[in-house]
């Protein structure tokens, strides 16, 4: 358990609603195995509330910084004196850094902590060909994670097809040495395929792309943390390609997170 002192630097995550948000638990598991003196606790904020409560965390000078998630992801932009260049190429901020003068600086973390999460599986980014499903807000992230990281090809699937086609144009404009293109695309000729979408959530979901052409040893990744081992995980495994679960991701965020607000 954290001892949290008068020195302790404190950040929260705020949410509405907030029982499902585990974050901030291994944010705590995090810091402590660090020795950092610095505690995290979700905040639940409706969403008529969030200028007042961001114009608060202004002038609470023990406060270090804040996650931000639903659905709070996007009208927080507004509020906040700075963005970084991942949060503006997203369109939504996850993280804010408080600095001293009470100024607030919000980037976007899910992407570095997707590619994190792969980088720490062994998972091989640049040149590969991936086939990601998926362009809502964890899909950008991770689609302009995967050309920062030097992907050579992508292919952007997604229901919507018009927010594929929007993303991946996007993409190529601010990544042109990244193939990238929205369409099904051919499982059968991708090195990592990616579900970004909340498919296998719930049970009897569709799976977000045909398995059965998977090459033997491709990587399927996940963004869904529960269950851990999702159907379309399932399907690759016995395919044989290596998986790697939406966990992942959000462990290679705690230290994205912590660098951002200085923690590190
Ligand atoms: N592991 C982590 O650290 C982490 C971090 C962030 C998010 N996540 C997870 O990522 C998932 C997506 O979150 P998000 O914030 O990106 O949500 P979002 O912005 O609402 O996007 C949802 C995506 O899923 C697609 N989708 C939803 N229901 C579908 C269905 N029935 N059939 C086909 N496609 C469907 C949507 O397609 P349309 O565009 O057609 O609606 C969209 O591409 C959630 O499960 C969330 O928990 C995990």
């Amino acid at each position: 358990m954290t001892r949290i002192t008068g020195k302790t630097r404190i950040l929260f995550i705020l949410g509405d609603p907030v029982a499902h948000i585990i974050g901030s638990s291994l944010l705590n598991e995090h810091l402590a195995e660090r020795s950092i003196d610095a505690a995290v606790s979700p905040l639940h904020v409706a969403p008529g509330d969030l200028p007042r409560a961001i114009d608060m965390l202004r002038r609470l000078h023990n406060v270090a910084g804040f996650g931000v998630t639903i659905p709070h992801k996007i009208a927080v932009i507004p509020l906040l004196d700075s963005v970084g260049e991942r949060g503006r190429q997203v369109g939504a901020v996850n993280f804010v850094r408080r600095n001293p003068d009470g100024t607030l600086h919000g980037d976007n973390i899910d992407g570095l902590g997707f590619a994190g999460g792969l980088v720490a599986a062994g998972v091989t980014i640049r040149g590969a060909r991936v086939l990601q499903a998926g362009a809502g807000g964890a899909g950008r992230a991770i689609a302009f994670a995967m050309a920062e990281a030097g992907a050579a090809d992508l292919t952007i699937a997604n229901r919507s097809p018009d927010r594929a086609r929007e993303l991946a144009e996007a993409v190529s404009h601010a990544y042109p040495s990244c193939r990238t293109r929205a369409g099904n695309g051919d499982p059968a000729a991708c090195d990592i395929a990616i579900n970004t979408t909340s498919l296998g959530m719930k049970s009897g979901d569709a799976l977000p792309m045909p398995t059965d052409q998977l090459p033997e040893g491709a990587v399927a990744a996940e963004v869904v943390m529960t269950p851990e081992v999702t159907p379309f995980l399932a399907a690759a495994a016995a395919r044989g390609c290596r998986t790697v679960g939406g966990k992942a991701m959000l462990l290679a965020q705690l230290r994205a997170a912590s660098d951002l607000v200085g923690l590190a």
